[in-house]
């Protein structure tokens, strides 16, 4: 069944409504996400800062600290300033393996007043398991809680 991005939207707005604190708000979205979405292994942000991406709140294993520019999915993202849906994540080269069961991925640029806040991360261990409307939905989600 389709995922209801506009349920999951008011859902998002509420969790982070009056709540000016980003970590919370951004570990709340990662876990409303994570739970929310079928076939979904890692749900998180990561932050830019200093040039590069670092881990910020997540669901799913442990994963990679550090990521630099136009190094796998998420750096590739941030260097190419455009949001990856990748449908297999092997055939991307430089893809980094968080976690081994990986197959598709999606990056989300955060941007907040033309800033360049992080990326929103998530994969799934099914090939192909996003689709352009869960990349439009996820946009709105994040506009909603405030990126540009
Ligand atoms: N696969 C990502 C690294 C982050 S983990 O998936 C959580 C990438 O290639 O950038």
């Amino acid at each position: 069944m389709a995922t209801d991005y506009h349920l999951l939207a008011a859902q998002a707005q509420a969790l982070v409504a009056d709540e000016p604190d980003w970590i919370a708000n951004a570990a709340n979205l990662s876990a409303l996400l994570f739970h929310a979405l079928p076939d979904v292994n890692f749900a998180g942000f990561y932050r830019y800062e200093h040039g590069g991406l670092i881990l910020g709140p997540f669901q799913g294993r442990p994963a990679c600290v550090r990521i630099a520019l136009g190094h796998g999915v998420c750096g590739t993202a941030v260097q190419r300033g455009q949001s990856l849906l990748v449908p297999d994540v092997h055939a991307f080269a430089g893809h980094i393996a968080c976690d081994q069961a990986s197959r598709s991925e999606l990056v989300l640029i955060i941007k907040h007043q033309q800033q360049l806040l992080g990326v929103l991360d998530l994969d799934s261990p099914k090939l192909a398991r996003f689709s352009q409307s869960d990349q439009q939905g996820l946009t709105e989600i994040l506009r909603t809680v405030g990126a540009d």
